[in-house]
Order: C-alpha cells, then structure tokens, then sequence
C-alpha cells in the first residue's frame, strides 16, 4: 500500500510548537519560513491510528481506563517482529513521553549532586533534565572519525571522578544520525560495568534507519547487562505522535523496576487513554506505512545532503538514521552569529543551534527534513542562495 506524504497540511494555528512559535523561537515567519527545528513530522499518523481516535470520539466517554495489557502486547509484538528482541509484559512501565521516563530513571538511580554521563553534543532535553534534577553532567565529546560521530571511552575514563551513577545513552544518536554497532555496545556495556553504572538506553530513533544500517537493540547486544539497563521506547518519532505524550521504560531487572516504580507512583504517574490507543494501533499494524515512510524519507535526505553539500565550506553529516541532518558550517570560516543569520533571515528557515547540544555542536545547524519533499527542494534552494557568495 502507498502512503501519500506529499499532501499540504497547514499546520499554522493548531497549537504546533514547530510552526506556531518559530517566530518567537527564530524570527522566521511561519507564512513565508519553513519549519525544520523541532522532531516532529509534518505527516499524518497510518490512517487506523486517526481511525481508533475517531471512533473513540464517536463512542464518546473518556473515563478512566483500567487496562494496558493491550498496549504492552503490541509493544512485544513491535520489538519482535522489527527488532528480534523478545520483551516480557512485566518488564514494561509506562511514562508521560521519554523526557518524563529519563527524569524518573534519573531519580530512581540517582541522587542529587550524582554525576550523570552523556556523549556530546546529543538531544538537548538530556542536560535541561539532567540539570533539573540537581545531578552534575558529565560530558563525554564524540569524536569524528571518516565523517561519523564515535565514542571515546578512554578519554571518559580520565574524566571520572567516582561520583557518577548512570550513564545516558542515545542509540541511534540525535543528532549526527549514528547507528552503534555490536562491538561499540558490548564495550560501552563493559564500561558500565567496570564503573558500575547503570545504562539508560533511549532507543526512541530506533525504527526510523536507513537501509544498510540496521540498529542493534542494546539489550540483545549485550544481553548479560540486564541488570544494570533500562531501554527507553515509544512510538513518538516513528509514527509521529509526538503530542500523545508516552512511553516506556523497559528492564528485565525486578530491582531497577521496583525503584522506577517507586518514582513514579511518587508523581501519580499514570496512562493517557487516547494516547495509549493510538500507540498501540501504531504498533500492532503500522509496519508498512513505516516502511512507505522510510523511502520516502531516505530520498528526502539524499536531496538535502546533496544540495547543501554543494555550498562551499558546509558538510552534511551522512544520516544512517533519524531525519535530523546534522550540518556543520566550520569550513565557512563564519562565526556561528552569521551562518545562523543568513539561515533564520536570508533563507527563513528555522534550525536547531548546535551550541544547544552540548560541547561539539558549536558550528553546526541541525535541519528536520520530515516535511513534504517540495519544501525540502525548496529549503535547499534557499541555503544555496544565501550562501552563493562562498562559490
Ligand atoms: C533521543 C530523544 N529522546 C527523547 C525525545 C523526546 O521524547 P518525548 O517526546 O517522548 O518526551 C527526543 C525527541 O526528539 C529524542 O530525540
């Protein structure tokens, strides 16, 4: 079956934090910008995940629900079925999204003044929370080697002082795109090991690969490691119900799972009904509408590196995976208050800012080309324009 993502939706007035506060966020016009910032798709979910919703709506009483088994079954029946990774009913407790998951992880393992490990620069919402909680970030730089990011664990170990507690992981990574292999888990794993920390693996980009890449869940890669890791999905990126707020936490530890229990019975952490349906409809008959989306997002990505790596001095990091185009800016020669300039005015198209991702994003610009291919041509079109004099 085809999907058409090629449709005009405007989504201009309906509350979307990507179009609706660019102007406050960039000062890019949504009327004559184009939104390429925060992770979520301009796409419509598989047609029987709006379906659930409106016969729900049809139906018409939203009371309390007292049953997730469903939703736990098409989580299992999901990570069998793409990722060969056979997941308990218990294993499974259930979060407001993946940013409440990694704040309850964080208090379940952790106390105040605790150091916490990330690789940078990664997703920004890491540090925000990280430091919301009182813990001290502790920042591994990512290393580029062949134009790829890769984790440098030596240097780590000289970074360490005895205080950290978890280590939070982002597989595959946001942003440069970055699929970790086997070897590179089993000796991240080691690491933990050694340092006695416990793993958080946010595995929530892990559908959205690009063929050869093939993502490793770290729990199967590593299977001896369960009981120091939690694995954090949703189907929030792949099927773009970002708004429904959900997710889970995964571990085949009772004794991880009863402290992250305890933290979220604390919050009176509970389901949001609607968002739970939708999930579940996602993962029990999403499968090719997801494999629709993933050619149509590769081609998006061919055309977008290929048309800013034609602007001299600027280099797409090559995505394996994400939609999120990691674009350095370095060999322009430009200070960051430039290129940013001549993106948000010249061009009017609003970007993350790689300094907002930690040591290592400084020159760079990450683009969200999960948007309908005209506006990525488009896109294209005006960042070659506003950079022609470099040529
Ligand atoms: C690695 C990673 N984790 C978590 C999230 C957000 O998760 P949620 O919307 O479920 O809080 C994002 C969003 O971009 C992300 O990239």
């Amino acid at each position: 079956m085809d999907f058409d993502f090629d449709v005009v939706i405007n989504r201009v007035g309906t509350q979307s934090s990507k179009w609706d506060t660019m102007q406050a966020k960039y000062g890019v016009s949504p009327e004559t910008g184009i939104a390429m910032w925060v992770a979520d798709m301009d796409f419509t979910p598989p047609p029987a995940v709006n379906e659930v919703v409106r016969q729900a709506a049809i139906h018409g009483v939203h009371g309390y629900f007292g049953d997730d088994a469903d939703y736990r079954q098409a989580l299992i029946g999901w990570m069998q079925r793409r990722h060969n990774w056979h997941v308990q009913p218990n294993w499974i407790t259930n979060a407001h999204g993946l940013c409440n998951a990694i704040g309850i992880c964080l208090q379940a393992f952790s106390a105040p003044d605790d150091g916490v490990i990330i690789f940078s620069p990664v997703y920004h919402a890491f540090a925000r929370i990280i430091k919301a909680n009182g813990r001290q970030i502790i920042e591994s730089p990512l290393v580029v080697r062949d134009g790829r990011y890769h984790m440098d664990l030596d240097h780590l170990e000289t970074q360490l002082t005895g205080n950290e507690k978890i280590l939070l992981f982002c597989s595959p990574h946001n942003p440069g795109g970055r699929v970790w292999g086997k070897q590179e888990l089993t000796a991240l794993a080691a690491f933990c090991d050694k340092h006695d920390l416990i793993l958080i693996s946010d595995e929530v980009h892990n559908d959205l690969v690009f063929a050869p890449a093939k993502h490793t869940v770290l729990a199967n890669a590593v299977p001896d490691i369960s009981h120091r890791l939690v694995t954090l999905v949703a189907t929030t990126k792949t099927f773009n119900l970002a708004g429904t707020m959900i997710g889970s936490m995964v571990t085949a530890d009772d004794h991880l799972r009863q402290k992250i229990s305890r933290v979220a019975a604390a919050y009176g952490t509970s389901f949001n009904r609607l968002g739970m349906m939708m999930t579940e409809t996602a993962w029990r008959t999403g499968d090719a509408w997801l494999d629709s989306l993933l050619v149509y997002l590769a081609e998006n990505r061919r055309i977008f590196e290929d048309g800013v790596n034609q602007i001299a001095g600027v280099t797409a990091m090559s995505l394996d995976a994400t939609y999120l185009c990691w674009v350095d800016f370095k060999d322009t020669g430009m200070i960051s208050e430039e290129f940013i300039r001549r993106v948000q005015s010249d061009a009017e198209i609003a970007a993350n800012h790689g300094a907002s991702f930690g040591t290592g994003g400084e020159s760079f610009l990450r683009f969200n080309i999960a948007c309908r291919r005209a506006l990525v041509h488009d896109a294209v079109a005006r960042l070659q324009q506003a950079f022609a004099d470099l040529q």
